[in-house]
């Protein structure tokens, strides 16, 4: 067998199915259009609706090498030899054309006679009575009866979550010969460990699983095959895991560079290393889909993954940032594949670095919790961290149990680990449990009925602002009507509409649609699935009916409105990037007749100048008054022109590019304005962050800029009139008043503590006499420490020979205590700091120092009164021994 590069491997696999009559699609985006999934997490995954057939796709035969990422194993990476979060799928798929007679050889002559496999170490499993799939693979290819496995419908049958498409599956194993066994007398095919290693799994697509587990069989019978590369390549290159294939043997390598650690020398470093080698990775692609850290969905399992790195690099012993040292290996390894990588090089590499410096200052409050949760475990004598502990640790500050256990460790503490995992499956059962409430599914609806039955809505809203039509449907109620009458809502799809249905950040139109006498209201047009136009409102006058012929009529100021705003965001994307990087990319917008929003990634708030510099270059391009142009071109030329596209969108074959002179081009489905000029002026009017690097801009263009700066200038003009002068000594007069208001306040919170002082001088009495020495114990709420002292200095003022002692409680219930004596009695047997001791144990807490002065606190004042109850007591006793 030729021992292949991974990338070798892969062109291998798609030249075969193109051979085969598959059409090649570069791998689809990680994130997928599908709400049941976080990720795409198999090669089937962008093709579900053709599966369904709730879409015709435009071949019946596919093949890609798909972007996967699979996070339910999270835990078992770097342990096994096998386990990723991302992983690269090959597939082969056919909609309703070949079935198991074609694909069962084709794996096979591919396996055998492309790649090279030895015939006597596979054995293929099938469903348990799947015999058409036993007799091919029996008759037609020749396998022994004793190499097919019959298992059941956990190995078997696949599915991809728990409603939608699915079916029996036949998978080839590869025998890696007994020095990968687990050494079991049962040892066989089937078996979890190494030696029989499961590399290509066939599914027969042809049923739907509804909520009820009821299966019906599809329109069609279907195939989806996958494969994973990483393992592949392992066999192929006769290496014992997937980590020490090509595909990550320059990352792991340079891990090992940056940590300093040789590979193969000690298991527990080994693993950290593949960990950090595979997060890298699935990190650095599913930035580069346009996924950033946050605290929810996708998002979450990013910002996890990049906190794993640098937690498992901590545990070998770096901790200086060291993630974006990685990034050039990683593209080295893959990028000539998925040039997403290097074309989002800039913003993978930001993204990163800032997430670890944050997690650089959320690993500290860890340790400082590790810290106290130790402290607590040693002052109740005990030898074992709790296990919920551990994993508190684990789940909101991503330290891994090893870095855990060995920090404990270093304490002589150990760490419950039973405990660990009972948390953890806890967490894994309400994570299920969520996920199953989250799973809808694709069902068919009135919407994806209508859209079976009827051709897509014809848009000639680009030019027209009023046409023509037929009524092909009224809906109400999420049914099918005939009619709709006056008072009644109803949504109407038409022959033909120049209503926009909301769709890429613009919002849809309003308008109506009139018929003899019927006057129906558009309150807002949408696209409920791809291809429908839908318009929302209400019969104001007569009725609509299936069939009739109408005028639809937009609000065509309303969507002057609207393209004044949508044309506007185009040339802010293209000025932000000018201004701020080329970094700069969209990542949400919504354009509406009054005001645009823009979100974009960018990892510092954009300055003022910045924004009046990109102010300036979008007003420059708006008094060019340029022509906006719209070509529609192949995908593939689109991207030549390099025009900018969005990654959450997806793009057929043909693309609509919009072009501002040689400013800007953009890919865009939206309608715009004919010439900049038309625009006016754009004015942002806020700028904020709405999550980790990601910037809003909110901004107003045309005819709401004039009464913009209406309001603005009537504004000023009254605070002119509200503190004298005139506009220009405006500010010098605001900014003293300002000033002066500063002082007053600061004055003012003087005199209060003043007074409190003289107060609490005149109230504080001593509580008891010890040997002739006053004692003094008060309370005191929301103090803090340095003012009790200047408290405790006020009243020696007036009981120079007195002990104090002083108790301030704290905003969240902690205590801070002070003891004072002064030299005087200290001769006669006080000693503050034995006295504080002595108190502060009896609240729990801790504090000490000198037997003039001393100091401390505890976490509670729970046990406050007690302990000021007993103080005297406790004075006398220390007066007596210490004389
Ligand atoms: N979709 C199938 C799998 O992921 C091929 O195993």
């Amino acid at each position: 067998m030729e021992r292949r590069s991974g990338k070798e491997l892969r062109e291998l696999f798609l030249n075969f199915f193109e051979e085969k009559g598959c059409k090649r699609y570069h791998s689809f985006s990680l994130v997928p259009d599908d709400p049941t999934l976080l990720f795409t997490i198999a090669g089937m995954v962008p093709f579900k609706p053709y599966f369904l057939g709730l879409k015709t796709p435009e071949v019946t035969r596919a093949t890609t090498s798909q972007k996967c990422v699979r996070t339910n194993d999270i835990e078992n990476v770097g342990r096994t030899a096998r386990h990723h979060t991302f992983f690269e799928m090959l597939g082969n798929f056919s909609f309703g054309d070949y079935f198991k007679n074609e694909v069962i050889p084709w794996a096979w002559e591919f396996l055998t006679e492309r790649v090279g496999l030895e015939p006597e170490r596979l054995y293929v499993t099938i469903y348990l009575d799947d015999d058409e799939a036993f007799d091919i693979w029996h008759n037609k290819v020749g396998i022994p009866a004793d190499r097919i496995f019959r298992l059941g419908e956990d190995d078997n049958f696949w599915a991809a979550g728990p409603v939608g498409p699915c079916g029996p599956c036949s998978e080839i194993i590869y025998d890696q010969g007994p020095e990968f066994s687990c050494g079991k007398p049962t040892c066989t095919v089937g078996c979890d460990c190494d030696r029989y290693l499961e590399i290509w799994n066939l599914v027969f697509m042809q049923y739907n699983r509804d909520e009820n587990g009821n299966l019906t069989p599809l329109p069609h019978k279907n195939i989806d095959t996958g494969m994973g590369l990483e393992r592949l390549a392992s066999v192929v290159q006769r290496v014992p895991n997937d980590f020490e294939t090509d595909l990550f043997r320059p990352i792991m390598d340079k891990a090992c560079e940056l940590v300093g650690v040789k590979y193969g020398e000690d298991p527990k470093k080994d693993m950290a290393v593949k960990v950090i080698s595979d997060h890298i990775r699935a990190s650095a692609f599913m930035i580069a889909d346009g996924i950033l850290p946050t605290n929810e969905g996708g998002g979450y399992v990013l910002r996890r993954l990049i906190r794993r790195c640098v937690r498992y690099g901590r545990l070998l012993g770096i901790d200086r940032p060291f993630l974006t040292e990685l990034l050039p290996v990683v593209r080295e390894s893959i990028g000539d594949e998925y040039h997403e990588l290097v074309e989002q090089a800039s913003a993978i590499e930001q993204v990163l670095s800032t997430e670890e410096e944050r997690f650089s200052r959320t690993l500290a409050q860890g340790s400082d919790l590790m810290d106290s949760e130790i402290a607590k475990v040693e002052a109740a004598g005990g030898k074992e961290l709790p296990g919920d502990v551990a994993f508190v640790l684990y789940d909101t500050f991503g330290f891994p149990l090893e870095l855990t256990e060995e920090m404990c460790g270093e304490r002589g503490i150990t760490v419950d680990k039973d405990g660990f995992e009972a948390a953890m499956e806890e967490q894994r059962e309400r994570a299920r449990a969520s996920s199953k409430q989250t799973s809808s599914v694709i069902s068919k609806n009135v919407y994806t009925e209508l859209a079976d039955k009827i051709a897509p809505s014809p848009f000639c809203g680009y030019t027209e602002t009023k046409c023509e039509a037929d009524v092909k449907a009224v809906i109400m109620n999420g049914a099918l009507a005939e009619s709709a009458s006056e008072g009644e809502e109803a949504e109407l799809v038409l022959s033909n509409t120049p209503f926009y249905g909301e769709k890429g950040g613009q919002v849809g139109d309003t308008g109506t649609i009139t018929a003899d006498g019927a006057v129906f209201e558009v309150s807002d047009t949408v696209y409920p699935v791809a291809d429908l136009i839908v318009h929302k409102g209400k019969v104001v006058k007569g009725s609509i009916k299936t069939g009739a012929r109408v005028t639809a009529e937009i609000d065509a100021a309303r969507r002057a409105d609207i393209q004044r705003h949508h044309t506007a965001t185009h040339l802010l994307h293209e000025a932000l990037a000018r201004v701020l990087g080329k970094h700069v990319r969209q990542a949400g917008s919504l354009v509406t007749p009054t005001f645009l929003r823009f979100d974009f990634n960018h990892f510092a708030p954009v300055s003022l100048d910045e924004l009046r510099e990109a102010e300036r270059i979008v007003y420059e391009q708006v008094l060019k008054n340029s022509p906006v142009t719209t070509r529609v071109m192949p995908i593939e030329e689109a991207k030549k022109t390099g025009a900018r596209a969005l990654f959450d969108e997806k793009y057929g074959d043909e693309v609509r590019v919009l072009g501002i002179s040689d400013f800007s081009t953009e890919l865009c489905g939206g309608t715009h304005v004919k010439n900049t000029g038309e625009i006016g002026l754009v004015k942002i009017i806020r700028e904020e962050g709405i999550g980790s690097g990601i910037r809003r801009i909110t901004a107003v263009a045309g005819t709401q800029a004039l009464p913009l700066f209406q309001a603005y200038g009537t504004a000023v003009m009254s605070l002119v009139t509200m503190v004298g002068g005139d506009l220009d000594s405006l500010m010098d007069r605001v900014g003293a008043m300002v000033d002066e208001k500063k002082v007053l306040e600061r004055k003012n919170r003087e005199l209060q503590v003043k007074a409190a002082m003289s107060e609490i001088e005149n109230s504080v009495k001593p509580v008891a006499s010890v040997n002739g020495v006053d004692f003094i114990a008060e309370k005191f709420d929301n103090i803090t420490p340095d003012l009790l002292r200047q408290i405790g200095d006020r009243i020696r003022n007036k009981y120079p020979n007195a002990m104090m002692l002083l108790a301030g409680v704290g905003s969240e219930g902690n205590v801070a205590l002070t003891a004072m004596a002064s030299d005087n009695i200290v001769k006669l047997g006080a000693n503050a700091g034995a006295l504080l001791k002595a108190v502060a144990a009896e609240l729990g807490g801790k504090g000490g120092g000198r037997p003039t002065l001393a100091q401390g606190g505890a976490p509670s004042a729970d046990k406050l009164d007690k302990a000021f109850a007993a103080a005297p007591k406790i004075f006398e006793e220390l007066m007596t021994k210490g004389k």
